[in-house]
């Protein structure tokens, strides 16, 4: 089993909506039972909270399911479960680092140097702008989605 994790500061807006975009793309790529899915904040701010307002809305415009989607906070047992932990933006990396306590590791990534934005995914919380932030996420997943097909030897 591979395991993915999105992190983002709150646990609200960015990483469930990341979170809830790639679990549809493995389903319709038929990898549901070989990669699972989760996402965390690096802040405790909104733990066992549901998604904010404008993350559900847009997932329900693009009929993506927000089922099981529960603030919780990043912990060092995350860096051993997961094998790719991807931030949202440089900060979250950086937190990421403090909170695991693990030096500079391939495996956490900012997600759009995945693909050829190479900036930090805008935080909708404060820029209100859910349209954009899910269509740079919905770039960020496929191009996830290529990466473990290729470093994985998924079929
Ligand atoms: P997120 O956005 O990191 O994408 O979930 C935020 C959510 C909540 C807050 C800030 C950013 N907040 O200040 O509560």
């Amino acid at each position: 089993m591979i395991n993915v994790l999105f992190v983002c500061l709150g646990n609200i807006c960015r990483s469930p909506m990341a979170e809830a975009l790639f679990r549809d793309l493995l389903k319709k790529e038929n990898l549901s039972e070989k990669v699972t899915v989760d996402s965390a904040a690096t802040s405790a701010w909104h733990i066992g909270s549901p998604p904010h307002k404008g993350t559900l809305t847009i997932l329900k415009k693009y009929n993506i399911s927000s089922d099981d989607l529960v603030g919780r906070q990043l912990t060092k047992k995350d860096f051993e479960k997961f094998d790719y932990i991807i931030g949202m933006d440089e900060s979250n990396v950086k937190n990421i680092f403090e909170i695991t306590g693990k030096p500079r590791h391939p495996k956490i990534i900012r997600l759009l140097d995945l693909t050829e934005h190479n900036k930090d995914v805008p935080d909708p919380y404060y820029t209100g702008d859910f349209e954009e932030t899910f269509q740079l996420i919905s770039d960020g997943c496929r191009a996830l989605l290529e990466k473990i097909r290729n470093e994985q030897n998924l079929t």
